[in-house]
């Protein structure tokens, strides 16, 4: 199935990141913020927002794709409502992050990076999180799971699934 954005649909949002664009027209650093802000308002930032951005700014749209995909930040698929990102940093690694993936993976049904197709989940890698004491760790949107077992996901991954 191929994800792409509807722009009919999205035309309260073009409203919204126009008015932002014209707000700072006269501003230095135009490109990061108006980036910043179509990614808020969209969530992601497909070909069409893009496209859109490059023309209300006059910036060539390949300076601002190469901007959107060198920035980690940015991302150009919809991310699901719940975010997992589990740490890959060295203590959680040799703690057994890496099984914690695997298993996350296979009960989600999709790979690192990628978003379920009701667009519940997005699993992604990070690096440390700043608790290795509680290695391994996993974030769900702003909360910490630590001291993970496989055979506790299924249980953690239910209850987001309500
Ligand atoms: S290495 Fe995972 S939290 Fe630091």
């Amino acid at each position: 199935m191929q994800k792409g954005l509807c722009v009919k649909e999205k035309e309260n949002e073009f409203r919204r990141l126009k008015e932002f664009i014209e707000s700072k027209k006269e501003t230095q650093g135009i490109m990061m913020q108006t980036l910043q802000e179509a990614q808020n308002i969209f969530g992601y930032l497909p070909i069409e927002v893009q496209k859109f951005i490059a023309d209300e700014t006059g910036i060539p749209l390949a300076e601002v794709y190469g901007v959107v995909t060198f920035y980690t930040q940015f991302s150009v698929t919809p991310k699901g409502k719940h975010k997992i990102g589990v740490c890959l940093g060295t203590a959680c690694y040799v703690k057994g992050a890496q099984l914690i993936l695997d298993k996350l993976s296979k009960e989600l049904g999709i790979n690192v990076g990628a978003t379920t197709e009701d667009n519940l989940f997005t699993l992604e890698a990070t690096r440390c999180l700043g608790c290795c004491g509680l290695a391994p760790v996993m974030m769900i949107d702003d909360e910490v799971y630590g001291k993970l077992e496989t055979k506790q996901i299924p249980e953690i991954i239910a209850k987001y699934r309500g």
